[in-house]
């Protein structure tokens, strides 16, 4: 028998919610969501936005949500919050979440969802905890010390998850523990209180990891990242400044090129064409045609985007109604998710 919490299992399983989904998508409760540190980028739009757009069109049930305690897991500022919210708000918009099919609310927004904490942490064990990998990992790569509120996020993302009662999760590899951890403390909650809360699954993403211009691992903090927000000119910008090499013929070699082989993958996958198709084509055309390529390729499949967004930024009101809208549908969802909560604990006074 394979462990149900390995990753064959949990790609069993996504694959099964895909054909569910083909088939009866109103069965399905989606929920995601990002932490506003600053404006998403290509990595967030082909790894997730894309794919939320897709269930929502379906017709699954879509929920998204602005993660903004999240923020605080691992620095010690909220500096500059509401703008990345607001901001976050319109790069939806323009990437097609539609706010009368998707709920998009901010998390600190919604208090009868936070206070399904309590009951939550009390079926944990610190072990439990302090053994999640990815928490381990963000711990090392902040730098930061180890929070209550880093250690115990896992558990607050199971109350994202579970308010809205979510069956399915849009992730990638690394959010499987959190997923794990869901499903048990939904588990755990239905034997010991009574039926509540619904199985939760991973959607994993089908798209490979798009990297950042300089081949690592996309990231603000690298500088590789091409923003959804960026003009046409920044995008020129950043591209022509990307680290490629001295070889004139361009060929994709993820590991020995990086640089070029980083630019090839964000040009296929704005073209849908392949990586070595395009590599073909540029030839001894060098990094500079290879660069006026993938500068095309990104700014004219962001074009219409681009230009719905400028008119969310000369419509700030608008974007603040959308988040409120949100954020009263999602109070009323978890207040009655946690009235659901106290009457399975015989909480009722
Ligand atoms: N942890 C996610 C991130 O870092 C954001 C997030 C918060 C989330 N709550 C969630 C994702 C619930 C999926 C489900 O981007």
């Amino acid at each position: 028998m394979p462990n149900e919490n390995s990753y064959e299992v949990a790609l069993q399983k996504s694959n099964a919610i895909r054909e569910g989904l083909a088939k009866t998508p109103e069965k399905f409760t989606m929920l995601t969501g990002d932490r506003p540190t600053g404006r998403l980028h290509l990595g967030h739009y082909f790894g997730t936005l894309k794919g939320r757009v897709e269930l929502q069109n379906m017709g699954a049930k879509t929920n998204v949500l602005i993660a903004d305690y999240q923020v605080i897991t691992d620095r010690d500022t909220t500096e500059h919050i509401q703008d990345n919210v607001y901001n976050m708000v319109m790069d939806y918009l323009a990437c097609g979440i539609d706010p009368d099919k998707t709920m998009i609310y901010a998390h600190s927004a919604v208090p009868a969802a936070n206070q399904l904490m309590l009951p939550f942490l009390s079926l944990v064990s610190e072990a439990e905890l302090a053994r999640n990998p990815t928490v381990k990992a963000e711990m090392e790569a902040s730098g930061h010390e180890l929070t209550g509120l880093l250690l115990t996020y896992p558990v607050h993302q199971a109350c994202d998850i579970l308010f809205c009662k979510g069956n399915v999760v849009p992730v990638g590899r690394d959010q499987l523990p959190h997923i794990e951890l869901t499903r048990t403390i939904a588990r755990r909650f239905n034997n010991r209180y009574g039926k509540v809360f619904p199985e939760v699954d991973a959607l994993l993403s089908e798209t490979p990891l798009l990297p950042g211009l300089d081949g690592r691992k996309m990231s603000k903090s690298y500088g590789n990242a091409i923003n959804i927000s960026m003009t046409a000119e920044e995008t020129a910008k950043r591209i022509k400044k990307s680290q490629t090499d001295s070889e004139r013929m361009i060929t994709f070699d993820p590991e020995n090129r990086p640089g070029v082989s980083g630019l090839l993958s964000t040009a296929a996958i704005c073209t849908g064409r392949s990586e070595v198709e395009i590599a073909e084509e540029i030839g001894m055309g060098g990094s500079g045609r290879l660069k006026k390529y993938v500068t095309e390729a990104v700014n004219e499949y962001f074009a219409p985007i681009r230009e719905r967004r400028q008119r969310y930024e000369n419509d700030l009101d608008y974007v603040k109604d959308v988040l409120h809208e949100g954020n009263r549908r999602a109070n009323e969802i978890a207040e009655q998710t946690l009235a659901e909560v106290r009457d399975a604990m015989g909480m009722v006074y």
